[in-house]
């Protein structure tokens, strides 16, 4: 199946209390981990680029060129969003031009004027060409990319008028971080995700920072409207540990270890359970 937007697989989330997992790509072993795990679980998926993502990875053609192969070659049938996170207003333009099925404005920082302008125009441009956006209000808090956010809470009226706008989905500070959380961390706020969910109704929510969030709060958020849920760190964590491992254990040193084929497998395989265990946790198994 060709890439598609983010929109009926967060509709359907939404409707079926579950959510969707959007996992941040890296590199090639990141993409095939994703998207195998994903087929094999029957699950839907979107594949997350940040800005930083995709200057390290060649370009947004590179990876559109990539994905689509893969989707291909690796016969992956269900439902695939190939999604910008934490655009700019220029990158999301970027991203739009060379392919991707959905895009994210991260207008937060500007003021509330200025970012509805900006994603006001960018709903014309998706609405026209079918692909699905999200916007965001009151930043995620940590360090994303160079992207530093306090960890705000969204102001619920804010939001409401950032989703009339006809936005696909809107990602709303709760006391979320990028990265682990630190010791001393409050938790997510759900008065303020439930006020938000009260006024922008069937909207789907978007939870950042899943990485470290305790399984019952991610539970709790998705019952209160949060549909796609954004994991990075972890896999990086998880993939790094593994690869670690083969490397002290010396194995890039027996026979052809050191091939990368062989020494990147490690990494690999702990990226498919990282991802696997999420989408168990999120409900998205057999949603495809
Ligand atoms: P983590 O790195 O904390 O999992 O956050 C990912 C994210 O929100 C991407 O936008």
């Amino acid at each position: 199946m060709p890439l598609v937007n983010a929109k009926e697989m967060l509709t359907k989330a939404k409707a079926g209390q579950y959510a969707v997992g959007q996992f941040n790509i890296n590199n090639l072993e990141w993409t095939k981990a994703i998207l195998l795990t994903a087929q094999e679980n029957n699950s839907p998926v979107i594949l997350g680029v940040s800005e930083g993502a995709g200057k390290y990875m060649c370009g947004y053609k590179t990876i559109v060129g990539m994905v689509n192969g893969m989707i291909e070659e690796l016969n992956i049938t269900v439902p695939v969003a190939l999604h910008l996170d934490h655009g700019s207003y220029d990158g999301a333009k970027a991203c739009i031009e060379a392919g991707f099925s959905s895009v994210m404005f991260d207008g937060s920082h500007y003021s509330i004027e200025e970012n509805i302008a900006k994603t006001t125009e960018l709903v014309g441009i998706c609405n026209e060409l079918g692909l699905s956006l999200e916007a965001e209000v009151g930043s995620i808090g940590g360090e994303e990319d160079g992207v530093v956010g306090a960890g705000e809470c969204a102001d619920p009226d804010e939001c409401k008028m950032i989703a009339d706008l006809g936005i696909t989905m809107l990602a709303a500070g709760i006391g979320n971080i990028h990265g682990k959380y630190p010791e001393n961390w409050a938790g997510l706020s759900f008065d303020t995700l439930d006020a938000i969910q009260q006024k922008t109704g069937d909207m789907p929510l978007v939870l950042h920072g899943g990485t470290g969030i305790p399984a019952d709060m991610i539970k709790k958020a998705i019952s209160l409207g949060v549909s796609k849920i954004n994991v990075n760190t972890e896999c990086q964590l998880s993939f790094a540990e593994a690869t670690r491992k083969y490397i002290e254990d010396g194995k890039d040193l027996q026979g052809k270890g050191f091939d990368p084929r062989k020494l990147l497998a490690p990494g690999f395989e702990a990226i498919k359970a990282t991802v696997k265990e999420k989408m168990e946790l999120f409900g998205s198994i057999d949603k495809a």
